[in-house]
């Protein structure tokens, strides 16, 4: 598990530590950091801000770029007062969106409505699709190499429309395109070390298919450290897991959706493309990227991250019966919801 956020909270904290001493930690030298620009789009959301707040205190961004249609003076001016490495600027509105993407390595973005009880990820389509495929318009134009990492629901749907997009505009990289699904394997491990009775910390779970509902596949049969857990708490941890979102929205009871763990693993994900970017080796996280795994154009599995993305995506790896059968039910809904995505694109 990475403990990088922690590392870096530590380092933020240490104030009697020298300024440079969270970068030596990582074993790099406060030269050889290379200058990293990122990108939050929809930063003053419920995601948004504590996704800067964050990116604020992760040691290898050198530019936070913060975007909102309004509100982010105040976010930006907040955060840059802490004492970490990055320079935060607040850019509000439309005729600010460029000079927010000019030059960003990474763009995360977050913008769009959340979900409230008795809706599902798709109902929330037809706004947020409008609202990714003019980000990503803009992202082609200002900032066409960057790495992009997409939170907005349905990411089933969004990142093809994002690829739609990026085709059309002649700058579609197939690698440095992300459907952020970190949350579904934060749930995962929790919950798994719950009822396996053994520290989080050391916890691993993979989980493939899509980023919504029956379409999240968890693979406990390969997680680690195995516990050998019955088949109905099997079945019962991989109910939870696909119903995460729920649980929260449910229990915010209006108030919004999951937006501080979302927060914690947009800030994982997004810190392990940096890595990436920056050469460490053996970085691996699962995402939702363009894919040949199965038979389906986009498909979430364990990636490895390199200086250009995504370097190699690793097979399924052995399943269990019931994943097996739990992939071949996802597969129907998973295309469904790629070619609403892609017809979107096409069509607006
Ligand atoms: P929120 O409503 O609190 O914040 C969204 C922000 O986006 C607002 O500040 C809004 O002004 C901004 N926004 C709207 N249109 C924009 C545009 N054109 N450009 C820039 N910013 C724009 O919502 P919250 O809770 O932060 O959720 C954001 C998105 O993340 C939703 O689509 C939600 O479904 C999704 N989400 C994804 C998860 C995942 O695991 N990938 C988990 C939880 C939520």
């Amino acid at each position: 598990m990475r403990t990088v956020l922690l590392r870096s909270l530590r380092s933020a904290a240490a104030r009697s530590a020298p300024s440079n001493s969270h970068l030596l930690r990582r074993g790099f030298s406060s030269e050889s950091v290379p200058e990293r620009k990122v990108a939050v789009l929809g930063a003053a959301g419920g995601i948004g801000q504590p996704l800067a707040l964050l990116m604020k205190i992760n040691p290898l961004v050198s530019k936070l770029s913060l975007y909102d249609i309004a509100g982010t003076p105040g976010v930006a001016a907040d955060v840059s007062h802490i004492n970490t490495r990055s320079e935060v600027a607040g850019y509000a509105g439309e005729d600010q969106l460029g000079q927010a993407l000019e030059g960003a390595d990474l763009v995360i973005i977050p913008a769009g409505v959340p979900r409230k009880p008795g809706m599902t990820r798709d109902d929330l389509f037809n706004i947020n699709a409008g609202i990714v495929k003019s980000l990503c318009t803009a992202i082609a134009k200002y900032c066409p190499n960057a790495i992009v990492n997409m939170i907005s629901n349905p990411v089933n749907s969004t990142v093809p429309i994002a690829a739609e997009v990026f085709k059309k505009a002649g700058t579609y990289d197939e690698r440095k395109l992300f459907g952020v699904t970190t949350l579904d394997v934060v749930r995962a491990k929790t919950f798994y070390a719950g009822k396996a009775n053994v520290p989080v910390a050391g916890v691993d779970v993979p989980v493939v298919g899509g980023h919504a509902g029956i379409t999240i596949l968890p693979l406990f049969s390969q997680a680690s450290p195995q516990a050998n857990l019955p088949e109905d708490v099997i079945k019962a941890l991989t109910k939870r897991t696909q119903d995460g979102g729920t649980e929260v929205v449910e229990a915010k009871a209006g108030k919004g959706s999951a937006t501080l763990s979302m927060a914690y693993a947009g800030a994982v994900f997004a810190d392990a493309c940096l890595e990436g970017l920056n050469g460490v080796p053996n970085i691996v996280q699962c995402s939702f990227v363009q894919s040949s795994v199965t038979e389906l154009p986009f498909f979430a599995s364990k990636v490895i991250l390199g200086k250009n993305g995504v370097e190699k995506i690793l097979d399924l790896g052995p399943l269990s019966d019931y994943e097996q059968e739990g992939l071949e039910k996802l597969k129907p809904e998973l295309k469904a919801s790629i070619e609403k995505g892609i017809k979107f694109a096409n069509e607006n």
